[in-house]
């Protein structure tokens, strides 16, 4: 089979022996037999330690885990500086994590978790942070500022849970460049290789932030800067 590889200056096609083989191991035997100089990056070579994300005929993947086809076009991850051939500089995503303050901040130690909520945030506990859905966001793209899909995810993982007391300084971190920019469009979702779905935490944290006094400040400035006068006798917005 022959398949494609985007580096330094552009698409590099290399003819390939595989046969049900994973995109992983096929890049080993370019670099094996082929051109050593070729870069990516791994180390489990079984989806868990999030190292050899890259995308696919522009879908993001886990290199172990995607069984390779004819004519796949292999690129690295979007949103994030190239160091080298497949390789990124995940630096700047991480921050991301420290801005949101993605932490438990103050324990509740009389919190005690029972049974039924034992599960509540398991799911967002399960990030192996690859990067795909920095790279699949489209917000993301446009403003490096975002705190993004996974630092938020994390957000709600200690916005939900009982032991945490400091939620309102969490909720009071998200409001700029956070839940309010997200377009909900679910790209995060569809390509993260662990199941989590960062627009679902996002819309939980919207809950949180409007219960605590918050809004969407589109839709605030849509309604002239707020709830005071700009409606008509029926009730419908006035522009
Ligand atoms: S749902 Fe939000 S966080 Fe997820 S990819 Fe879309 S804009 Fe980005
Ligand atoms: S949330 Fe999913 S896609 Fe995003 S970094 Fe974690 S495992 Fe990867
Ligand atoms: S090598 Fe660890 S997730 Fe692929």
């Amino acid at each position: 089979m022959r398949i494609e590889i985007k580096r330094e200056n552009g698409f590099v096609s290399y003819e390939v022996e595989a046969h049900n083989a994973t995109l992983l191991e096929v890049l080993n035997k370019i670099k094996q037999e082929k051109d050593n100089t070729l870069t990516y990056s791994s180390s489990c070579r079984s989806s868990v330690c999030g190292s050899c994300s890259m995308r696919v005929n522009e879908v993001e993947v886990l290199a172990c885990a995607y069984k390779v086809q004819d004519g796949d076009k292999i690129e690295a991850l979007k949103n994030m500086r190239v160091i080298r051939d497949l390789v990124v500089d995940m630096d700047k995503s991480y921050t991301f994590n420290a801005k949101a303050k993605a932490w438990l901040s103050e324990l509740n130690t009389g919190a005690s978790i029972i049974h039924e909520k034992q599960h509540i945030n398991e799911v967002q506990s399960d990030c192996i942070l690859c990067g795909s859905c920095y790279s699949a966001c489209p917000v993301y793209a446009v403003n490096e500022e975002f705190l993004g899909p996974f630092a938020l995810t994390r957000v709600w993982k200690y916005v939900s849970d009982e032991r945490e007391n400091g939620v309102q300084e969490k909720i009071d971190t998200i409001q700029t460049n956070g839940v309010w920019d997200c377009t909900l469009c679910d790209g995060c979702t569809v390509v993260c290789p662990q199941g989590i779905s960062s627009k679902a935490d996002i819309e939980k944290l919207r809950v949180k932030s409007t219960m605590a006094g918050y809004s969407d400040p589109s839709f605030a400035q849509s309604f002239g800067g707020g709830f005071g006068g700009d409606f008509g006798f029926d009730g419908s917005p006035q522009f």
